[in-house]
């Protein structure tokens, strides 16, 4: 089974409370997703391979460490996965970038795709999928079918805020896809929003509402 890594930081859940105030402006919720992106990466690539090289300080040469020639995409969910690609990309510059895009019909909450373009050599990389929300779990579970049809190394889930329902249902369906949130929350609402949650993560990043 898959791992679930909620980054509890006191910077992450501090940052959090002012993103689920619905005061919050557009403009800083922007800002907000970037940086509890940025920070939770860092957790998320923990397990980056090092190799061994050889530098020289002002002093003297001595050994160092630098990431192994892992290459790396982010894929995030259309449309509030887009927030959090630049945080990511602050921290892996050289990640290449695709794009899945999926709705959730407000009738059935199933995601419907509309988009879908990745790196020509995903196959060589290892994938971190990024959506804030995991509410139902059925838009990250599709965003992930669709990626594996293209054989990446390996995939990991990175969101904002998942419910307790999301997080098992994403585990069920891909048991080989660690999951890293910021927040477990309560429960899903009729809706099938995440309670308490922080609305409709698309909206409040574009100002749609
Ligand atoms: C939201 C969110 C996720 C999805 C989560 O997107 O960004 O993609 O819902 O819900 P789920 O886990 O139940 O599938 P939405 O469908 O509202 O589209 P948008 O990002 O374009 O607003
Ligand atoms: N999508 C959102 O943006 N928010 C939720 O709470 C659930 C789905």
């Amino acid at each position: 089974m898959s791992t679930v890594t909620i980054t509890n930081h006191p910077l992450i859940q501090h940052k959090l409370s002012i993103l689920r105030d619905k005061n919050t402006s557009s403009k800083d919720f922007r800002t907000l997703i970037a940086e509890i992106s940025m920070l939770e990466c860092y957790e998320a690539t923990r397990d980056l391979p090092l190799q061994e090289i050889e530098i020289e300080t002002p002093i003297c040469k001595c050994k160092a460490h630098n990431i192994e020639g892992k290459k790396l995409a982010i894929v995030p969910i259309l449309r509030a996965g887009l927030g959090m690609v630049d945080g990511v990309l602050e921290l892996i510059p050289s990640a290449r970038v695709g794009h899945i895009g999926l709705y959730r019909d407000p009738e059935t909450f199933k995601p419907v795709e509309y988009y879908c373009k990745l790196p020509t050599d995903i196959s060589e990389r290892d994938v971190i999928v990024l959506d804030p929300m995991l509410a139902t779990g059925g838009s990250a579970i599709d965003a992930i079918t669709l990626i594996k049809k293209r054989n990446p190394r390996s995939i990991k889930f990175m969101g904002i805020i998942g419910s307790p329902e999301g997080i098992k249902a994403l585990q069920e369906a891909h048991p080989d896809v660690d999951i890293y949130c910021a927040a477990e929350d309560d429960h899903l609402n009729d809706h099938a929003y995440i309670v308490p949650g922080l609305g409709d993560a698309g909206d409040r990043i574009f100002g749609t509402k």
